[in-house]
């Protein structure tokens, strides 16, 4: 049997210093040119690049060089007047994943008054089933991402009454695997990715005492590969975002240091582009802003750098934000 760890090699002449400078021009020039080819294939999911985006160039201080008022007017085109739900893009579907997008971005720019936030409250609460579960949209489909987002979405807008939250907590413990882990529903394998959608879930709902803290977080610490990145579930690649997706989670149940902070370090700054700036997956590949929104964000969260302001682990919003909205995710002590 082989037992070969599926993992990279950082090269020698990979980079090894933060490039502020280019990831903000790599961002601000991202979407300017609305005919590239790579833009028009990710309209189906724009409203989240655009918080990939903004949330990436606040924790950078560079958010200035987004276009705010083009952002905001989108953003109100793409709430369906019936269902209160936001789409990614005109005149797609309301999705609850778009909307949790939207929120954030508004959150961030303190312009919520750009949505009919009732009309957002009345949708997500139409989402949540009997079992505390949450529809994505109306097709049906059910998943722990959602009761992340729609917490998410209804902590941000101060309306978390709206729901049957003991219900979603219920649910989000009914995902829970006998190696302390979450999937995206009763029975699914732990996965990194949802572990976080659930464990931020407990955090809003400050039920992370429910958890086998130690057992997850021994799960969660065993992502680590000899090259310092993480992967999101045993014998799969490393994979940049899962730098989020860990850390994030191991941060909220106060064990970041269970992992090698030095060597992740090492393999977040080797997935930057040197050239075109911006993060990829792995070291070399195509840049995206959802993995260079992801690689700030660990890097923000590991503390080492002072060009990167703090990111709240929960919300993966900048703190300040956070603050300013007077909410207090639990973290444990
Ligand atoms: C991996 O997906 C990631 C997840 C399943 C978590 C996604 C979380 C959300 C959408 C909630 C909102 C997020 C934030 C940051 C506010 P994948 O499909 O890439 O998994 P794979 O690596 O197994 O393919
Ligand atoms: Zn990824």
């Amino acid at each position: 049997m082989d037992f070969t760890t599926k993992d990279v090699n950082l090269k020698p002449d990979r980079p090894t210093t933060l490039l502020i400078e280019k990831h903000s021009d790599y961002l601000a020039k991202y979407g300017t040119n609305k005919d590239d080819y790579e833009y028009c294939m990710t309209e189906y999911l724009r409203m989240s690049g655009i918080y990939w985006s903004l949330t990436a160039m606040e924790l950078m201080g560079e958010s200035h060089r987004m276009p705010k008022e083009e952002i905001i007017s989108f953003i109100s085109t793409c709430q369906n007047k019936e269902s209160g739900g936001i789409s990614a893009s005109f005149p797609h579907d309301p999705h609850i994943l778009y909307t949790l997008s939207a929120v954030q971005v508004l959150t961030m720019y303190d312009r919520l008054d750009a949505i009919d936030v009732d009309g957002v409250v009345e949708f997500i609460k139409s989402l949540q089933q009997e079992d505390g579960s949450f529809f994505g949209d109306k097709w049906g489909e059910t998943d722990t991402r959602f009761t992340f987002c729609a917490v998410m979405c209804l902590s941000l807008l101060q309306r978390l009454d709206a729901i049957n939250v003991d219900k979603a907590v219920q649910f989000v413990l009914s995902c829970m695997n006998f190696d302390g882990g979450f999937g995206s529903k009763p029975g699914s394998e732990s996965h990194a990715g949802l572990i976080y959608c659930c464990v931020g879930t407990l955090s809003i709902c400050k039920k992370l005492d429910a958890l086998k803290v130690d057992d997850l977080a021994w799960w969660l610490c065993e992502r680590q590969l000899p090259s310092g990145g993480l992967n999101g579930r045993p014998e799969k690649l490393p994979d940049l975002c899962y730098s989020w997706w860990v850390m994030s989670s191991l941060t909220m149940l106060n064990r970041i240091h269970w992992v090698d902070n030095a060597k992740l370090e090492e393999f977040i700054l080797a997935c930057q582009d040197a050239e075109t700036g911006g993060f990829s997956d792995r070291p070399g590949d195509i840049p995206d802003p959802f993995h260079t929104l992801f690689g700030l964000a660990g890097l923000s969260l590991l503390g080492n750098s002072d060009l990167i302001k703090p990111v709240n682990p929960t919300y993966c919003m900048p703190q300040e934000t956070i603050t300013r909205l007077k909410l207090e995710p639990q973290i444990l002590k």
